[in-house]
């Protein structure tokens, strides 16, 4: 039977038959209603309740706690995956096998180093820049290198920026690193593999070979896999927004960057490790708390658009929390941290509003008991969060839905006005 919603409107009895279909209708149908001369629209600030576009990526029960990629378990992937296996799944809806893999890598590796004119870029900076408008900046700044980028319709074309994107993001934000440190940039190492590679670039002194923990290369690529994608937030949406108007992946991919940064999106690591510094000590999370609780402030890396549940990915870090801290030694933000999580879980205020700890809860203890400031932790998001901006530009550009992002408006300004010369305003 055809599914089909009725819509009667009362002050003139007009009827509407709206077709339903993948539980939604089409909010262009709307448009055959009249209302005083306007076409009938949805009214709906923050995408609330409408679906952009299809998509067959990642997949988020937020009732349940589940995040999918491709169709597998995030959990799955995290015990047994590598990040650029992950990568590779998103990109291409499948898990590669052992050779494919090892091609993928091959091409990563091939394409780690950043041109020269780049570092130049990054010189140039304030020496207290922050680290994620570096990282936007530079991420635009390659379509002034690979200004072929812009032809995103050739696939062969968009598989080589994609590779080049996704492989110089680490040695980008290494070189970020170090430039607040005032460190010499240390080159990409060929011989080792993307998460070693990265923490080599970051940490390494004057040995010449850095032999990270294995167990810390580990955990930075369970990080990772977790960060990797996460359907239409904010930053994708950015992503897709700008690829809608035909832009290359480099211009698109700093748009996300920037839509990240927000404190209310990926920019929440920073913001709750700043936060558990203010509240420093147990005695003073009960004040904290009563604050939330009056509107003053908000806890942040807790509550979410979709998750109305733990979300998956923050019950993950939580558990490799304590193996990080197991070689580094346990930051005291960690205890602040869960007496905040263990009242707010038994507060009717945060039960009520379903709110529970996201990924940015836990993720900034590690960062920085793995020796990073809070101002790369949003960084370390940007990384990996490339594949899925990726995955999802590519999608976006192949889809034959695709239309320019145009939303509407209600306007509330003043009418026509008849201009007014400047001797008699
Ligand atoms: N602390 C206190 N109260 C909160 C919080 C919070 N972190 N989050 C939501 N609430 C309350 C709101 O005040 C509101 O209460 P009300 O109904 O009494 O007005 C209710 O919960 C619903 O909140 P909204 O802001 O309407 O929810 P929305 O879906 O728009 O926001 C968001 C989601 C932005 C993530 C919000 O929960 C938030 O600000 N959290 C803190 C920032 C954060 O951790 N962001 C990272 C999210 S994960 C990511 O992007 C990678």
């Amino acid at each position: 039977m055809r599914d089909v919603l009725q819509i009667r409107r009362v002050a003139t009895g007009h009827e509407l038959e709206l077709p339903i279909s993948e539980a939604t209708i089409r909010a262009t149908d709307l448009r055959q209603l009249n209302i005083g001369g306007e076409p009938l629209a949805t009214f709906d600030p923050g995408f609330f309740n409408t679906a952009v576009c299809h998509s067959a990526i990642t997949y988020i029960d937020g009732d349940e706690g589940i995040l999918q990629y491709r169709g597998y378990r995030v959990e799955d992937l995290a015990e047994h995956s590598t990040y650029l296996e992950v990568a590779y799944l998103l990109l291409n809806g499948e898990l590669p096998t052992a050779d494919q893999l090892a091609a993928w890598e091959e091409t990563i590796t091939l394409h780690r180093r950043i041109p020269d004119k780049l570092k130049i870029l990054l010189a140039g900076f304030p020496y207290d820049a922050h680290p994620m408008s570096m990282l936007m900046a530079s991420v635009a700044a390659f379509f002034t290198f690979y200004p072929e980028s812009q032809d995103y319709t050739d696939p062969e074309c968009r598989a080589l920026n994609i590779a080049r994107l996704i492989a110089k993001m680490p040695t980008l934000a290494a070189f970020i690193y170090r430039k607040g440190k005032a460190k010499p940039y240390a080159d990409p190492d060929d011989e080792y593999g993307y998460c070693h590679n990265f923490l080599a670039m970051l940490f390494k002194q004057a040995e010449r070979k850095y032999a990270a923990d294995p167990r810390l290369i580990r955990a930075m690529e369970v990080l990772f896999i977790l960060h990797a994608d996460h359907e239409q937030n904010c930053s994708t949406n950015a992503v897709r927004c700008v690829a809608s108007s035909g832009n290359d992946l480099y211009t698109c991919v700093s748009a996300g960057i920037g839509a990240l940064h927000g404190p209310l999106h990926g920019g929440a690591n920073e913001a709750v490790l700043k936060m558990l510094r203010e509240i420093g000590s147990l005695d003073n999370v009960p004040d904290f708390i009563a604050a939330v609780k009056r509107g003053e402030r908000r806890m942040m890396g807790f509550g979410h658009r979709v998750y109305k549940n733990y979300d998956p990915r923050a019950k993950i870090i939580r558990q490799a929390v304590d193996d990080v801290f197991d070689i580094t030694g346990v930051n005291p933000l960690l205890r602040v941290a869960q007496e905040l999580e263990r009242i707010a879980l038994n507060d009717e205020y945060f039960t009520s509003r379903k709110l529970y700890p996201n990924v940015d809860f836990y993720s900034g203890i590690m960062y920085e008991a793995l020796g990073f400031p809070p101002e790369m932790f949003t960084v370390l998001f940007a990384i990996p969060r490339t594949s899925g901006w990726l995955a999802q530009y590519q999608e976006c550009v192949t889809d034959p839905e695709l239309k320019i992002a145009r939303p509407k408006q209600i306007y509330t300004g003043p009418g026509h006005r008849r201009y007014v010369p400047m001797a008699q305003r």
